[in-house]
């Protein structure tokens, strides 16, 4: 349907519903019309006008106030609520201020009070196609930009997903990576990953940071990368050089991991430094004590000596479960935070599942 303006020459096909109680007024509002180019079709009364509306699409309707059976009014209601395609243009042989404000509340286009000229009514009716084309360019265009704003959006998010995996992935392979230089066949990452998951979820720190510290805690020990293999795969005890160089593994892992201002990496690497730091400020390197380690630090040390309790190593083998708790229970206040000690204690059931779950490679 062709919303042209008057003023472009005959023959575009606006259709124009015109209800009009008077036949003669009718007739003659329908000729000057047509005699523009415009189609019209004609009808008596409401009734009429609500069938014909319901079968077909109008461009615009012409409304008489004052129909035979439900007004004018009501039917001016109703096309603007359930035809919003189809503008309304109300003639009224009453001027009244009351009428002109019910017509303008309804959101009809214009409102031509009887008697008119031909003229008046043309102007009136090419205003009001020519106000509804410009409606129609702008809701096209709304529409379009609304459907590109959507689609780019989907983008977005699939790419952020996409580069969110890859960030996942690459973590904990790099941190395998750093973990196989020291336990081959070690399901350590993931395990000591699970109890960090959990203490953080047991303190309520809340779905992002649980999972940013179940990421981070993963690249603890990625400072071990440049420390020798005949200190890392030492069968018997180190001796005091060989362990002073094995305690850089915190600081290098530091050092590897931070600068870049990424939350996730930022507090990988305040991880790494201080996980082997102890609640009595006998750990390594810096000999922080109490709150001044990191709290994400504190989680990590619980988890990662718990599971190096129960791994086997060269030099050592694993301990039952119930002793390694026992043994955690004496370093309370020593090597660790009692608070956080208390709620690993509290978690036998779920520690022991993560054991299950995440076996060591045969
Ligand atoms: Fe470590
Ligand atoms: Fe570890």
């Amino acid at each position: 349907v062709s919303d042209e303006p008057l003023g472009r020459g005959r023959g575009h096909s606006a259709r124009i519903l015109i209800v009009e109680g008077a036949d003669d007024l009718r007739a003659v509002m329908s000729r000057s019309l047509e005699r523009q180019g415009y189609q019209c079709v004609e009808v008596a009364h409401a009734d009429a006008a609500r069938e014909r509306l319901a079968a077909e699409r109008f461009t615009l309707a012409l409304l008489d106030v004052k129909l035979p059976g439900s007004s004018g009014m009501e039917l001016a209601r109703d096309i603007t609520r359930d035809h919003h395609d189809t503008p309304v243009l109300m003639v009224t042989g009453l001027d009244h201020p009351r009428l002109a404000d019910a017509a303008f509340q309804l959101g009809v286009y214009g409102y031509v009070v009887k008697p008119f000229s031909v003229n008046e009514l043309l102007i009136s009716v090419a205003n009001a196609l020519r106000r509804r084309s410009v409606e129609l360019q702008n809701r096209r265009y709304r529409t379009q930009l609304e459907q590109t704003v959507e689609a780019r959006t989907a983008e977005l998010r699939e790419a952020l997903g996409n580069l969110e995996r890859a960030a996942e992935w690459t973590i904990h392979r790099l941190a395998r990576a750093a973990e196989f230089r020291d336990f081959e066949t070690s399901a350590h990452i993931e395990r000591m990953s699970r109890y960090c998951w959990m203490l953080a979820t047991r303190l309520g720190l809340g779905d992002d940071r649980v999972r940013l510290i179940a990421l981070a805690s993963q690249m603890h020990d990625i400072g071990k990368i440049p420390i020798p293999d005949d200190i890392l795969f030492k069968p018997g005890p180190l001796s005091p050089s060989e362990f002073e160089l094995l305690k850089q593994h915190a600081e290098i892992g530091y050092r590897i991991l931070t600068g870049s201002g990424v939350e996730l990496l930022e507090l990988a690497a305040t991880i790494a430094r201080s996980h082997h730091e102890r609640w009595d400020g006998t750990g390594y390197p810096n000999g922080l004590a109490g709150e001044d380690i990191p709290l994400e630090g504190r989680i990590a040390a619980v988890g990662d000596v718990f599971d190096a309790m129960t791994s086997p190593r060269v030099y050592k083998p694993a301990l039952p479960v119930e002793q390694a708790l026992e043994q955690m229970q004496d370093e309370r206040g020593g090597h660790f935070d009692p608070e956080l000690l208390d709620v690993f204690l509290g978690s036998t059931g779920e520690v022991i599942g993560v054991l299950e779950d995440y076996p060591d490679a045969a």
